[in-house]
Order: structure tokens, then sequence, then C-alpha cells
């Protein structure tokens, strides 16, 4: 989709927003699909609900990207504009126990940046791509942690109430690979309190979790990470290696070799490729096992 109206195009400097036209979503997301649109690059918190009501006035879609490491986007040219957040510098900010994390923040960075800082807590999310805003949004977890646990205040745009608002943390519900949020609320930014811990300390459990990762995850392909959740009590990657998929393929579209509920690009995959094998395995899953396995991915397909 293309901004052509010329009450947006001139509006977007003064709100300090930046037009990227044409951007392929396959260069922002990590499985490396996805049709283009005009990217709007925001650079002030405080000027998103106008931009918003803006768009909102002349009937115009859009959906927000963060670091774009759980997405899997449609092919060709997609029917809704995309609205990224860019990270101030600095994006953490400590006081004490607490760091103040702008939601465009890298997730690793801010991961090394508190251990730098003798804060830890965070370990686990060590090797999880993306930003701050999508781990808080899903509540991203692993190695028998979640970032919810850490979380004292998020700052974000409600869009059900078409403003900014803070939340404290205990207005805000942490599941499995979900959370309270809607799914048009814009993560903003997040305080978090981390437990005290020697950086020495730290580094061990870090370099622990990368090398289980390592021996488990395709982490040199392109990938969205684990592409369904796992049902109560089972693993989808153990119950797709049962079946003997490790390798199915749809085009470029591939089940990982290594881990079965990593899905990756091993060239020119499609959404559509990547779509039809997701549908292909589950439904072999649930005729073997009789679960249906809900996706973990994020789709947007137009
Ligand atoms: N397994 C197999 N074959 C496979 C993959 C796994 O037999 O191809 C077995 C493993 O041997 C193990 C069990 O299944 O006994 C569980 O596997 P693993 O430890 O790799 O964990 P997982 O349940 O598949 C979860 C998260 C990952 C997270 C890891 C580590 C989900 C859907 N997945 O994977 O998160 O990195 O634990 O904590 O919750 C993600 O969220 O995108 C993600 C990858």
């Amino acid at each position: 989709m293309r901004v052509k109206d010329p009450r947006i195009v001139a509006a977007l400097p003064e709100l300090g927003v930046e037009l990227r036209p044409g951007t392929s979503l396959a260069e922002l997301t990590s499985l490396g699909i996805g049709g283009t649109t005009d990217l709007l690059r925001i650079t002030k918190h405080d000027a998103i609900p106008e931009l918003l009501n803006l768009l909102d006035s002349e009937a115009v879609p859009y959906k927000f990207l963060g670091g774009g490491s759980n997405l899997l986007v449609g092919d060709h040219e997609l029917p809704w504009l995309v609205l990224q957040l860019v990270s101030p510098d600095p994006d953490i900010v400590l006081e004490g126990r607490f760091a103040q994390v702008d939601a465009a923040a890298d997730l690793g960075r801010t991961v090394t940046f508190c251990a730098k800082n003798d804060l830890g807590g965070m370990e686990g999310l060590i090797g999880v791509p993306g930003t701050v805003g999508g781990a808080l949004r899903m509540n991203a977890g692993a190695y028998g942690m979640q970032i919810g646990s850490y979380v004292r205040q998020v700052k974000l745009y409600r869009a059900a109430r078409r403003r900014l608002e803070t939340l404290e943390g205990d207005q805000i519900s942490f599941e499995y690979r979900h959370t309270s949020f809607a799914p048009d609320d814009m993560m903003l930014a997040v305080k978090l309190e981390l437990p005290s811990k020697p950086y020495r300390e730290i580094i061990k459990g870090i370099r622990i979790c990368n090398e289980k990762r390592r021996a488990s995850q395709p982490l040199g392909q392109k990938s969205a990470g684990c592409i369904f959740k796992n049902p109560p009590g089972a693993s989808a990657g153990r119950m797709i290696d049962e079946l003997g998929l490790k390798g199915l393929h749809v085009g470029d579209a591939r089940v990982s070799d290594r881990h079965a509920n990593f899905f990756v690009n091993a060239g020119k995959a499609s959404a559509k490729d990547m779509l039809t094998l997701i549908a292909d395995v589950r439904e072999r899953v649930q005729k073997s096992f009789g679960v249906i396995l809900d996706h973990e991915v994020v789709v947007w397909n137009a």
C-alpha cells in the first residue's frame, strides 16, 4: 500500500515520522519472507495518537512491526502500511535494579547490557532475536524463564482508547506465550526489575543457554523460531520429529533438520509455500496424535 493522501504525506515530518516507500518486509523479518508496502518509522512516542488518528480519519489500514523475528508476512503488495518504532539513544536506562527499556531496543543487547551492570534473570533470552517490545507482547521465554516475571510497568499506545497509557505490572497478565495486551496495542517502553547478580555468574548462565540453543536450534538459518506453541504437557517439535517430518518441504519452505518445530526459508520460500507447509504438518499431527497445534508465529496474510 502506498501513502498517497497529500494531507498525510505533509503531516509526517512534523510528527517525527520517516516515510520509506516500497519497503520489502522480507528484509525486515528473520524468515526473509514478505511483500512490499510503505514503512512509517516513528521517532516520537507522543506523536503516535495524532498519527493514528490521521491514518484512521483517511481509513488507511496499518500494522505495527517489532523486530520481525516471530512473523510470517504474506507475499506481493501488502494491503496495509507498516509502522515501526525507531529506538532512541540511549534505549536502556538503569536505576538501581530497575531497567527502563525502549520497546524498539534489541533484546539480546538488553540482556548483555544489564548483565554488564550486574543485573541478571534474563539469561534464557540470550539468542532470542527481536526487540524488547516483541518479547514483551508475547511474553517470550526459554529455559524456564519468561520476560513477564520481571515487568513492573509498561508504557503503551492503547488502541481501544486511542491514547498513551502506563500500566503497572499487576495490571497485566503474562501466560505461556500470551499476554493480556490487545492485538492492536503498541508497546512503547517497559520498566523491568531484575535480580542483582555478579556479571561473571550471569555470563556463565548465558554461555550455557547459548550452547543449548546452538545444539538444538538452526541458528544460522532464516526462521521465525518455533512455528507452533507446545500443547500442555507435550512438545510440538518432538511430535513433528516422531512423524519423520524433518526435511519435509514445500518449495524452499522446509522443516528444519535440527529442530522440527523450526521451519526455515532455505532459499526463496514464499509465504504461500510456508503456509502450505504449516497447514500440512498441522494436519498430520492432528491425524496421528489427535492434537490441534496452535500457531506461535504471528501471521500477517492479506
Ligand atoms: N525434540 C525432538 N525433536 C526435535 C525437537 C525437539 O525430539 O526436532 C525434543 C527434545 O529432545 C526435547 C523436547 O523435544 O526432549 C523439547 O525440545 P526443546 O528443549 O528444544 O524445547 P521445545 O519445547 O521444542 C521450547 C520453546 C523454545 C525455547 C526452548 C528452550 C516453545 C514452542 N518452544 O522449545 O522457544 O527456545 O523451549 O527453552 O515454547 C520460540 O518461542 O520460538 C522458541 C523456539
